[in-house]
């Protein structure tokens, strides 16, 4: 019997290494005359002559009979022959208990230079988003620990929420205070794109060693070729899942899914893809929402997800935000005017939405966030008039009770990084102080 299976899995084995040549390099584009591959699969690039050195890349494409490879590297020494090796798989990181606390790259390597942990799993970057049919739908609230996100945009165990917002006003600072809060298992955090100064700042002052403790970040910093920073997105997922298929309740945070976006469609633009909209090409909405389709709900457990979005201005249509805002079941926008008065965490409530909330929370919750928000809109819109003087107190009732309880609204709404709020303390202060007024 086991003789059988041996002969079974000899046959089964490859035996031959597939090699191929370089014959062309644009950028960061490489051609090569074979191997015999398919798109995805992981090459070594040998190179050097007298040090000799292997660079790492992917099938990205196929141009006549000629492979094209983009490097995980710099594409530093590659010459006209230089050997190109496939392994014949797709990229794999390992994973597990031994890498929280951790920061690795997108190769799921520790920044700091230390080795891999010893007792990961191997999983694949790449997978398959859950079947839709088997994902159990979202039933409960999710504490974040943020007082207005607990009682105004209440998240699910599961949900994916994207953050609108443009730079400087508070993204990294709300990501790292949910981080710290949240009563989710763990946190995986993905910083993609950023420079490797703001990078630090996020893990030393956003994070905090009481935040690391209990998370896994992925950083690929904007100097990377554009592949690894894609990668680095994906292997946050990766991550995440892996923890997800252990029956955890992961909490995910992408920063910026933008940047993902872009650095996609420096790949598609490299191989030939037409350029649509400001640029981006159609691979980029086709990664995009297998992306955003991997987080959420399966079987075994969930990965809740927070993924920022840049938007310049207000403009909350241009194209990333648009697809971004179609996939997932919520949108939280940090508003800038918010951020200079100094109301932090800057997000609009009025402006954002948790789809999921009124399926999770118990009636008076409800209500009571709807009164909330009901004051804040009456406020704002007779807020110039107010603000000169024009306003006589008796016209409106429900202008007048606004006005009353405005300035504890705001103080409801403001929270101090350190703060931590449970969600129940959240949601009593809300009914407090709605029950009024
Ligand atoms: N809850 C808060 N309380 C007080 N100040 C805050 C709060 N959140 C953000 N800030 C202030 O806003 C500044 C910018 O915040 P942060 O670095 O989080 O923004 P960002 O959106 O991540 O910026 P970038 O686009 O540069 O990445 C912080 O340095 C801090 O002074
Ligand atoms: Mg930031």
């Amino acid at each position: 019997m086991n003789a059988r299976k041996l002969i079974d899995h000899v046959d089964s084995v490859d035996s031959f290494k597939r090699y191929g040549r370089v014959n062309k390099v644009v950028g960061l584009m490489i051609e090569s005359q074979g191997p015999e591959s398919s798109i995805g699969d992981v090459c070594y690039i040998h190179v050097g002559s007298r040090v000799k050195r292997k660079i790492m890349a992917e099938v990205v494409g196929f141009k006549d009979s000629n492979v094209i490879l983009m490097p995980y590297t710099a594409t530093h020494n590659i010459s006209p022959g230089s050997l190109v090796e496939t392994t014949s798989k797709p990229l794999e990181i390992k994973t597990g208990q031994a890498l929280i606390g951790k920061v690795v790259d997108s190769l799921g390597r520790p920044l700091d230079g230390s080795p891999v942990p010893k007792g990961l799993a191997s999983a694949p970057t790449d997978q398959d988003p859950p079947n839709p049919l088997s994902r159990p739908p979202i039933s409960e609230p999710i504490e974040v620990g943020v007082t207005m996100i607990d009682s105004l945009l209440t998240v699910g165990k599961g949900q994916r929420v994207g953050i609108f917002a443009g730079s400087g006003v508070g993204k990294s600072t709300l990501m790292g205070m949910i981080a710290r809060n949240t009563t989710a298992d763990l946190n995986v955090i993905g910083l993609i794109g950023e420079r490797g100064r703001e990078v630090r700042e996020f893990i030393e002052r956003d994070l905090g060693t009481e935040g690391l403790k209990r998370s896994i970040v992925v950083v690929a910093t904007s100097d990377q070729p554009a592949l690894m920073r894609i990668k680095g997105a994906l292997t946050a997922t990766a991550i995440a899942e892996y923890f997800r298929d252990k029956g955890l309740n992961v909490m995910l945070m992408m920063d910026s899914v933008t940047r993902v976006a872009m650095a996609q469609r420096e790949v598609g633009l490299a191989i030939g893809e037409p350029p649509t909209t400001k640029g981006y090409t159609p691979s980029v909405f086709a990664v995009l929402s297998r992306l955003l389709e991997r987080t959420g709900t399966n079987i075994a457990g969930s990965i809740t997800a927070f993924y920022t979005v840049l938007v310049d201005g207000d403009d909350m249509n241009e194209p990333i935000a648009d697809t971004v805002r179609g996939i997932l079941d919520g949108h939280f926008v940090l508003d800038r005017d918010l951020a200079n008065k100094g109301q932090y965490p800057a997000v609009n409530v009025l402006k954002s939405i948790s789809r999921i909330m009124n399926n999770i929370v118990d009636e008076k919750h409800r209500q009571a966030a709807e009164r909330l928000r009901d004051y804040l809109g009456t406020y704002l819109k007779s807020e110039d008039l107010i603000n000169i003087g024009a306003y006589k107190k008796g016209t409106s009732k429900e202008i007048d009770e606004a006005i009353l309880l405005y300035p504890e609204i705001i103080r409801f709404l403001k929270q101090g990084t350190e703060e931590k709020v449970s969600m129940p303390e959240s949601i009593e202060k809300l009914l407090g102080l709605t029950s009024r007024g």
